[in-house]
């Protein structure tokens, strides 16, 4: 939308010199609406309508068609295709506008000619309902006025310029009764809108009347402007930070685990179990958070290899693990161990989406999935910063974290080392206002695994 000016106000008060001389300096299109209606009313007036018979003006309207052009940035109105501009300034044709102005059907005939043109321009429009029916919402609304013997004595003024022998007399009593006509009307009457500007010209020069304007207008367009600027901004950075990464797809159905794999597992974890108590001093803390299903991820701190077995004992359901590619291409003995373990590998740092997927469709199959967010062993038992993909995961999947926190003391698991591995409160994405995957979600969900984490290493 550009920028609008509605300028309202009664007959003869100076609205078209004002508007004219407003638009030349601001390089806006002037509108003349006052033109339509006489328009209207020309052609009712060449049907030989009876100008007091609504229905046999309303009938007409379908025949008529009426363009607004510009020659040289000054309005011309054609009638079914002729130039009337001159033709409607007449006082019959001001007394017949006045008439057909009050009936509905050439009130709403009118509205979307002047409405269209206002949308796509900077333009300045007067008439009598501009700023309260056309253009409610136009950045700056005047309602020009003056005394009726004031706009009496300029029409008059101006008419023997031209040469027309109506008297001063004649001239006022003929705008105390268009003021009456226009202001009593039930449709869209002259009104001040709540929101316009008062101005009284009676004792102004016309200078004066259009600096006032061009001052409102111009505060109004860099109104607009910082406005617009300001949205566009707003804009962006929504876009920026609030734009979903990938689509949740919560898991809804979650399948049931091969029967043959579950079997193994059954026997495989105490067998391990068994050799794993017997070899180091383990022990577990928080096992009341480790839940009996599957779809469940563990976040966990990464100390040696022996992580994912530390993890997986007390996971009555198989877990996946994320593993680093290169892992899969150390002995083919390590690899297949690893690959029965349940990992998959991911290239890291390559924004790699299909391990999210792939990361997905193992929570879905009913396992588990175990993550070490820090992508790499700490030595020092020091929790590293952590990278996105564990919350970027859990956002889409809508599944919870079960943080674990890995502890023993020195570099190398040996044996008889103490170990022990903590499980924390599981953390549910949904209960932190992460329902979709953005940027500014994940970053949230990852904080609070890597917080959870962290407490769990003492
Ligand atoms: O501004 P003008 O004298 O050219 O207007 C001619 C008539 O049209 C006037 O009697 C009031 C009517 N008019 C109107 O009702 N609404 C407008 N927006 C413009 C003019």
């Amino acid at each position: 939308m550009g920028i609008n000016i509605a300028l309202d106000g009664p007959s003869g008060a100076g609205k078209s010199t004002i508007a004219r001389l407003t638009a030349q300096r601001l390089g806006f299109i002037y509108v003349d609406t006052g033109a339509l209606y006489r328009s209207t009313a020309l052609y009712a007036i060449a049907k030989g309508a009876d100008l007091d018979d609504n229905k046999q003006i309303a009938d007409l309207l379908s025949d008529l068609k009426l363009d607004l052009t510009y020659i040289n940035s000054v309005q011309a109105v054609l009638v079914n295709g002729e130039d009337v501009s001159d033709k409607i300034r007449t006082p019959e044709v001001s007394m017949a506008a006045s008439k057909v102005s009050a009936i509905p059907e050439v009130r709403a005939f009118l509205l979307d000619t002047q409405r269209n043109i206002a949308k796509e321009n900077d333009i300045i429009m007067d008439g009598r309902d501009i700023g309260t029916v056309v253009l409610p919402d136009a950045q700056v609304k005047i309602f020009l006025t003056a005394s009726a013997e004031e706009r009496a004595s300029r029409r008059f003024k101006e008419l023997q310029e031209k040469g027309d022998a109506s008297s001063y007399e004649e001239i006022l009593a003929d705008i105390n009764k268009r003021d009456y006509n226009d202001s009593h009307r039930e449709i869209a009457p002259l009104k001040q809108a709540d929101d316009a500007v008062l101005v009284d010209s009676t004792s102004m020069k016309i200078d004066e009347v259009v600096e006032k304007i061009v001052s409102l207008a111009q505060k109004a367009k860099s109104e607009t402007i910082k406005k617009n600027d300001d949205e566009a901004v707003k804009k962006k950075e929504h876009s920026r930070t609030d734009k979903s990464l990938m689509e949740t797809r919560p898991i809804t159905k979650m399948h049931k685990i091969n029967p043959v794999r579950q079997f193994f597992y059954g026997i495989v974890r105490p067998f391990v179990r068994f050799i794993f108590k017997r070899w180091f001093v383990l022990s577990y803390e928080g096992l009341e958070n480790v839940p009996n299903d599957g779809g469940n991820i563990f976040a966990s701190n990464h100390r040696s290899y022996g992580d994912p077995v530390f993890i997986a004992l007390n996971a009555r359901v198989p877990i996946s693990y994320m593993a680093k590619e290169e892992l899969f291409k150390q002995n083919i003995f390590f690899t297949w161990l690893i690959k029965f373990w349940g990992a998959f590998p991911v290239v890291r740092g390559t924004g790699d989406t299909a391990v999210i997927d792939t990361s997905i469709e193992k929570l879905e199959s009913g396992r588990n999935l175990a993550i070490f967010p820090e992508g790499t062993r700490s030595k020092t038992g020091e929790v590293g910063k952590g990278k996105n993909g564990v919350a970027l995961i859990a956002a889409v999947a809508q599944t919870k974290i079960i943080p674990v926190g890995i502890n023993f003391e020195g570099e190398k698991l040996c044996r008889k080392k103490r170990i022990i591995v903590r499980y924390g409160k599981p953390i549910i994405p949904s209960e932190l206002g992460v329902t979709e995957a953005s940027p500014k979600n994940v970053k949230k969900l990852k904080k609070e695994v890597m917080t959870a984490i962290k407490e769990l290493v003492h």
